[in-house]
């Protein structure tokens, strides 16, 4: 029951809306729905109905229900300013759930998705160097035996040897995701990543590549830009900031051109940052992956993008997302709590302490240091083929948090326990999100 509601409570943003059948405090008209609260206590009987809609998992839904009404009554909201306030998470959280449904702000961005790609600083962040346009490297990509991939490589190895420029060369690595396919029919989970250094910024770009000769060719190419200083005085801003595209592979009559895949997938790209909520991602490759060959070029990858680990995304509204993780500055777990949430992990009470002690994700995950992890974080089906990134930390890579030893059913417990305080228990209106979300501490 509880794994069921974390579920209902997480998928909101995969959930049809479902517009509550009736209002009880307004009249109601066919075209606008329940007409506006007129005052605070209004305000705040229609809040608590709408709140209350959590118990029961149908409140989730109905984000966007809220967040189209909140812009519909927008000056009815702008004359109880207290109102306003104390509903300020609730009108974010909601607004950025309408937003990714929104035709044409798949991206999720108030700009609409040309808009955003548009907004870039200058249009070199998403153009891609001459090297990768390069036709002999990108058909020696395409053909699936290691020695003409090895060829794709070693054009890449002599532009390197060329270059004597003031900037590092580019830099690479092969490596298997170990959970997320391509977002084309080729569903390919092989990439093969390059970092290209360009001064003020820096280009982050994956190809996908098919794993094997029965599937399509990949088409995609992922790219994310990341300025670390300002393009005419060179001085470092304060936060490298990041910006996100997908482009497509295209093939035509023995030529490989590059288009965008928002273009080319019917006007959908879908929200980046739903994963990249540290807006570069550390690399940690599925089994299998050739450390002899690549060893030294994957820590070297993963040592550039710990270098960007407090990047912000360019236009992600703060906050929107819901509070962080395993935020424990106002207080720990208590005893009661600890022992409800590992229970089914089947851990003994010795391990209860050891298990909360390791809910410090917030610590660096806080949205200075890295991003904070949230809602999607623990959502079971953040990844195309199931699961999460908490999931993948704690379970899968045992990688998080660092430096901490766990038994496996102390790393289960750690993740339910993570789950259950971040979206709480079936019938109770406990869980971190939704006391952020109603603001509890903030009267009207
Ligand atoms: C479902 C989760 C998810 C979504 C959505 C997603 N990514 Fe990623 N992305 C990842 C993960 C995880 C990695 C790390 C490599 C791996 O494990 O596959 C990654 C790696 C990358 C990389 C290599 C650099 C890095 O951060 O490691 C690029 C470039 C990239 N993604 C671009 C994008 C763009 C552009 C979008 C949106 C159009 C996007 N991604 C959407 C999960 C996602
Ligand atoms: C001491 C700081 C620290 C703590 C505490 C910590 N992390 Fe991390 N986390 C990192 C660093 C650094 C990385 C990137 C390098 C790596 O993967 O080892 C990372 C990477 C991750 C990633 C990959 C996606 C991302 O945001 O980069 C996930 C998911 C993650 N941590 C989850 C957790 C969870 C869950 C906890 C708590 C149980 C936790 N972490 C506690 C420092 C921390």
């Amino acid at each position: 029951m509880l794994l069921v509601l974390s579920i209902a409570l997480a998928s909101l943003a995969l959930d049809q809306p479902r517009i509550p059948k009736s209002s009880n405090t307004e009249t109601t008209t066919k075209e606008t729905g329940p007409a506006c609260p007129a005052s605070n206590s209004q305000w705040r009987t229609w809040r608590d109905q709408e709140l209350s809609r959590l118990a029961d998992g149908r409140y989730e839904a109905n984000a966007r229900y809220i967040a189209a009404f909140f812009t519909k009554c927008r000056p009815a909201l702008k004359a109880a300013p207290q109102a306003d306030r104390c509903m300020a998470n609730l009108q974010a959280f909601t607004r950025h759930r309408l937003l990714e449904k929104t035709p044409d702000h798949s991206l999720g961005f108030e700009l609409t998705d040309e808009a955003y790609l548009a907004s870039a600083p200058t249009p070199a962040f998403f153009t891609l160097p001459d090297i990768l346009r390069r036709q002999d490297f990108l058909r020696a990509l395409d053909r699936d035996d290691g020695k003409e991939r090895q060829k794709a490589l070693a054009i890449l190895d002599r532009y390197n040897q060329e270059r004597n420029g003031p900037s590092a060369p580019l830099s690479y690595v092969i490596f298997r995701s170990q959970d997320l396919p391509t977002p084309d029919e080729s569903l390919a989970r092989t990439r093969l990543l390059i970092r290209i250094p360009h001064g003020d910024y820096q280009q982050f770009v994956q190809f996908g590549l098919r794993d094997h000769r029965r599937q399509p060719l990949a088409q995609s190419v992922s790219l994310i830009a990341v300025q670390t200083s300002d393009l005419d005085t060179h001085l470092p801003l304060p936060r490298p900031k990041v910006y996100f595209n997908d482009l497509f592979r295209l093939r035509h009559s023995g030529n490989i051109t590059f288009g965008s895949r928002l273009r080319e997938n019917k006007g959908r790209l879908e929200r980046c940052t739903s994963c990249h909520q540290t807006p570069v991602l550390p690399i940690s490759p599925d089994e299998g992956f050739d450390s002899a060959r690549f060893g030294h070029a994957l820590a070297d990858m993963n040592a550039h993008i710990e270098a960007l680990q407090d990047a912000v995304v360019a236009e992600e509204p703060a906050g929107a997302d819901g509070p962080a993780l395993a935020d424990h500055r106002t207080g720990s777990p208590d005893e009661t709590f600890m022992q409800h949430c590992a229970a089914a992990s089947g851990v003994g009470p010795e391990s209860l302490g050891r298990v909360r002690d390791a809910m410090n994700c917030a610590e660096c995950h806080n949205g200075q240091n890295r991003g904070t992890l949230t809602r999607m974080s623990v959502h079971e089906k953040q990844l195309p083929f199931g699961g999460n990134m908490v999931k993948r930390a704690v379970l899968s890579d045992r990688s998080m948090p660092p430096g901490v030893a766990l038994s496996d059913p102390e790393r289960e417990a750690l993740y339910a326990c993570l789950q259950t305080e971040y979206l709480g228990n079936a019938g109770e209106h406990s869980g971190q999100l939704w006391r952020w979300l109603a603001q509890d501490d903030c009267r009207f």
